[in-house]
């Protein structure tokens, strides 16, 4: 499959996945980014498309980048925007998923933009709201926003996603960020090979479409991209690897093991990262290869055209004055 270039709409109202999406619909949201990265330029990067929306950012787990770039994209936006981080509210106090939902619900939000530990988290709330749901990670099930700003990071690189190797290394099992750019990537027509320890690597994961590899020279020779994750040893409940000195060598991306992709590989990392453990520090700071700090940047232009997308789909603002 490749790109689409046809015209197409977005007739989802809630974002909970990239699962299920088509190559239109994936190629729309990244055409309308394009847009925002040069808006989010310029001096003024402020737009009032949303104005008078009201969006809730109800983050259920800690989050730095992905709450303040819905932050920034929402505002330029023009829209009015609440952030609740609900570990430190009524949750504490005994208040269920739903409760909180239903409590914001009657505040009458345009869009909810929701993280939660538990995979389907997301979903549920979805169905309890009028607003659009936007899922910015449910435990270690989707996080489509992230696989969006990969591939436009991506895609304004190299100029196209089809026919591309990338390589996905670390800790798969416990990574949203990997299952969501799986599906993006099967779906524009790119190669996925994921390596890490078969302790790290998910059962049937070869069924999602993808190569599975347990040695870093082998998983990395020829790849066009290198996307490394972050070990999430707060998701861990067992010793999946004897320690981290070891698993720096076998799994940690240096120069060394860098050698044998493509020369002109890009490096990626959706961030937290843990430098001297899944990445070197030179590696992920090499200037010419290393496009991390590139992935914030496309994140907030991408959460910008999802929220363009998505309050495209709901009953416009009246004036009811
Ligand atoms: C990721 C997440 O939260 O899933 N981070 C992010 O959104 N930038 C990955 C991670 O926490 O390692």
């Amino acid at each position: 499959m490749s790109e689409s270039t046809e015209p197409a709409s977005f007739l989802h109202r809630h974002l909970l996945g990239i699962e299920g999406l088509t190559p239109p619909e994936i190629s729309l949201i990244l055409d309308k980014s394009e847009g925002y990265v040069r808006q989010n330029r310029q001096v003024d990067k402020k737009r009032d498309l949303l104005r008078g929306r009201t969006i809730i950012n109800l983050f259920f787990e800690d989050s730095t980048r992905t709450r303040t770039s819905f932050d920034a994209a929402a505002q330029r936006l023009g829209a009015d925007v609440i952030t609740m981080n609900v570990a430190t509210s009524s949750v504490k106090k005994g208040e269920t998923l739903i409760d909180t939902a239903m409590t914001l619900n009657a505040m009458h939000p345009d869009v909810l933009v929701v993280r939660h530990n538990q995979s389907g988290a997301v979903k549920l709330l979805s169905e309890k709201v009028q607003g659009a749901v936007i899922n910015a990670g449910d435990g270690a099930h989707e996080h489509p926003t992230q696989a969006l700003l990969d591939a436009l990071t991506i895609r304004r690189r190299r100029g196209h996603l089809d026919n591309l190797t990338v390589a996905i290394c670390g800790d798969i099992v416990h990574s949203r960020v990997a299952r969501s750019n799986i599906h993006l990537l099967n779906t524009m027509g790119a190669r996925v090979r994921l390596i890490a320890p078969k302790t790290l690597i998910p059962r049937g994961v070869e069924e999602l479409g993808t190569t599975v590899y347990t040695n870093m020279r082998e998983g990395l020779k020829d790849v066009d991209i290198v996307m490394m994750l972050r070990l999430q040893r707060e998701r861990m409940q067992a010793n999946y690897f004897p320690s981290i000195r070891e698993y720096f060598h076998f799994f940690g991306l240096t120069y060394d093991n860098l050698a044998v992709a493509k020369p002109d590989a890009l490096i990626m990392h959706p961030g937290p990262m843990n430098r001297g453990v899944e990445i070197d520090s030179e590696v992920a700071d090499d200037f010419g290869r290393s496009v991390i700090r590139e992935q914030v940047e496309m994140g907030v232009a991408v959460r910008m055209a999802v929220l363009e997308v998505l309050t495209g789909n709901l009953p416009p603002i009246e004036d009811v004055s």
